[in-house]
């Protein structure tokens, strides 16, 4: 979940590192550190627990010379987040450096039979241990940077993205990787390396991913070797163009990313249909699907993994694919499915959602699948990332870059596709009708435009956000289709609020939830039209009877939820089963308005890192 960066060319590393580092803050920002190496040869090592613009000033008191280094921005795994705990590592000489993203699971065990060889470790982490191994065999063994990091990884269990720089060795950087994600991008006589292609974009867009269990050198003339850490040569790295736009990264003008990214919905869903559906000749054609469809026709289950919200999407997907296409779906925390020896056979259909596709669980829970001969079909949001490389089919959403640590339009556009995956499947098993399948297009057709209505409502939802602002506990019910909606409004809340938030399918209430209300508690009830419209209505008469605060998401013109709750938020009409894309946008801009409003860092919120790769 930490951020990566390295350079070696001919320019100044620091200015290429510290704006790399701040692209790739969103992966974990709790303290940040480079090392770089000058022309004497001197290892520069600037580290301090905060923002990457802390450790900017901190390092700018000094002059940093040099045109090779690494960097790094951390998400706290093993000791707290401080100074020291910051990367880069040193060995006790401070001639070898390295920065590490990822969890080195024995290093309990090699930090001891380290510790017996008389090193004395300064930090808590789990990555001083390497650079203490690399260090103990070039002391053992005669042998150069490279071929120690390889033996040293071959120690090693766990995953890892890391690099090092020697300054005994002052012309490389030595990348290896195993399980996160990293990537090599090419210059004009000069290599970069990051954890993603953000950092990339402005100096190049030719860039290569790196593969489990292989290092890469890269060296000062632009030549990179490439092998595995078997000691098996790697020939011509297959190289790439990244397709994101510098734009996509930046804020375009709004405070957050947050909120740029639920402004661009309406586009972003825009892409996920587009040339996957067709009004004119009534057809959807997922790429992933066409290529694979006696698979789809003949799944017997459907078995969903995924984690936070992207889980959330996949409960709406099993609502979809349930109702529509008529196959037995399950839907499972990627993190549960993989250790409870699930019984999967070959006619299942594994599908993963992720909007990073680099998070550890999903992975692992794949690789499970995978294992057991399931067919795995993913639906990721960032191309060419580890779990879109590992599936055997699977649809891209076409989001385009989501750097808010809190998931918007990726959620819609992960609904989006499930849209079309339940219909696709229900046209190939003959269980939907071509009535209902028009009128589905025509609708899915319609959101964009609609969830443009509803960003309308923005300053009176600001409105209902001041008054509720300061409230300890918010409840969120909803129904069928809905239900996840209500989950995914919480999660929103609690994880940038820091409010505590509970979410409900709105019939459980009277089974406990219940006792919590009272004239304090805000209650978000999900009641677009609906075929349990009127079981609703009765949930929210519950609430209100016991004087909880209602704040209602409804179908335009609705009068009867009008009259019982103290806010209503309209939506335009849609299909029951397409509702949630639109009733989750209020919940984001309501719970967008309260962090900011309480001070929080929206974009950044404590604790949490955007992708989790690790377990
Ligand atoms: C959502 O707002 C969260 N930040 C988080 O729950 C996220 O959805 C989860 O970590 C899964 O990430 P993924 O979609 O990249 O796999």
């Amino acid at each position: 979940m930490c951020g990566i960066v390295g350079y070696i060319g001919k320019k100044k590393a620091f200015p290429i590192i510290v704006n790399g580092l701040k692209r790739l803050e969103y992966r974990g920002y709790d303290s940040s550190g480079v090392a770089i190496l000058d022309k004497e040869h001197n290892l520069n090592v600037y580290k301090k627990k905060g923002k990457v613009i802390e450790m900017e000033a901190f390092a700018l008191a000094n002059n940093i010379e040099g045109n090779i280094g690494i960097g790094h921005t951390r998400w706290a795994t093993h000791g707290e987040a401080n100074d020291v705990n910051a990367h880069p590592h040193i060995n006790t000489d401070g001639d070898i450096a390295i920065i590490h993203n990822g969890i080195i699971e024995n290093y309990n065990a090699l930090k001891k039979a380290l510790e017996q060889r008389g090193y004395q470790f300064r930090s808590q982490t789990d990555t001083e241990v390497v650079a203490h191994l690399i260090d103990d065999i070039q002391k053992n063994v005669q042998v150069d940077l490279a071929e120690a990091v390889r033996l040293a990884l071959n120690e090693v269990v766990g995953a890892y993205a890391i690099v090092v720089i020697s300054k005994k060795e002052p012309d490389k950087l030595v990348v290896a990787k195993m399980s996160s994600p990293m990537v090599i991008g090419f210059g004009d006589g000069e290599l970069y390396v990051a954890s993603d292609g953000s950092p990339l974009i402005e100096h190049t867009r030719r860039v290569s991913y790196i593969e489990d269990g292989q290092m890469a050198v890269l060296h000062l003339n632009g030549e990179i070797e490439i092998k595995s850490l078997k000691d098996n040569v790697v020939q011509n790295p297959y190289i790439e163009e990244l397709s994101i736009s510098l734009e996509a990264i930046e804020k375009g003008g709004f405070e957050h990313f947050m909120m740029k990214e639920i402004h661009e919905q309406p586009q972003a869903i825009l892409n996920s249909i587009r040339g996957r559906m067709s009004l004119e000749q009534m057809k959807i054609s997922l790429g992933g699907i066409n290529k694979f469809e006696s698979s789809f026709k003949n799944a017997e289950r459907i078995i969903i993994v995924a984690c936070g919200t992207s889980w959330h999407s996949g409960l709406i997907g099993e609502y979809l694919i349930e109702e529509l296409a008529r196959v037995n779906v399950d839907v499972e925390y990627a993190s549960e499915f993989r250790y409870r020896n699930p019984v999967l056979s070959e006619k299942d259909i594994v599908i993963a959602i992720s909007q990073s596709g680099e998070t550890a669980d999903t992975k692992a829970a794949l690789e499970l699948a995978k294992q057991k001969g399931a067919f795995i079909y993913g639906i990721c949001n960032v191309v060419g990332s580890s779990i879109a490389r590992m599936t055997d089919a699977g649809s891209y959403t076409h989001a385009g870059p989501e750097i808010g640590v809190a998931s918007t339009k990726a959620f819609t556009t992960q609904v989006s596709i499930l849209v079309l995956l339940a219909l696709q499947l229900a046209e190939l098993r003959g269980t939907i009708s071509s009535p209902k399948l028009n009128e589905f297009l025509n609708e899915l057709d319609l959101l964009p435009a609609k969830i443009e209505k509803i960003l309308e409502s923005d300053s009176y939802i600001k409105e209902i956000a001041e008054v509720f602002q300061d409230s300890s506990n918010f409840l969120y019910l909803g129904r069928g289709f809905n239900f996840p909606v209500a989950l995914e409004g919480a999660l929103k809340l609690k994880e940038i609020s820091y409010i505590h938030a509970e979410g409900y399918p709105a019939a459980e209430m009277k089974h406990g939830p219940i006792a919590l209300i009272d004239k304090n508690m805000p209650v978000v009830v999900l009641a677009p039209n609906c075929q349990h419209y009127e079981k609703v209505i009765s949930n929210v008469e519950e609430v209100k009877t016991r004087k909880g605060r209602i704040i209602a998401v409804v179908t335009e013109g609705d009068t009867e939820v009008e009259a019982l709750a103290e806010y209503v938020i309209e939506i335009p009409n849609t299909l029951e089963a397409l509702s949630p894309i639109l009733s989750v946008v209020p919940l984001q801009l309501l719970a967008y308005h309260i962090a900011v409003m309480r001070g929080c860092n929206v974009d950044q919120p404590r604790n949490l890192a955007k992708s989790v790769t690790v377990e």
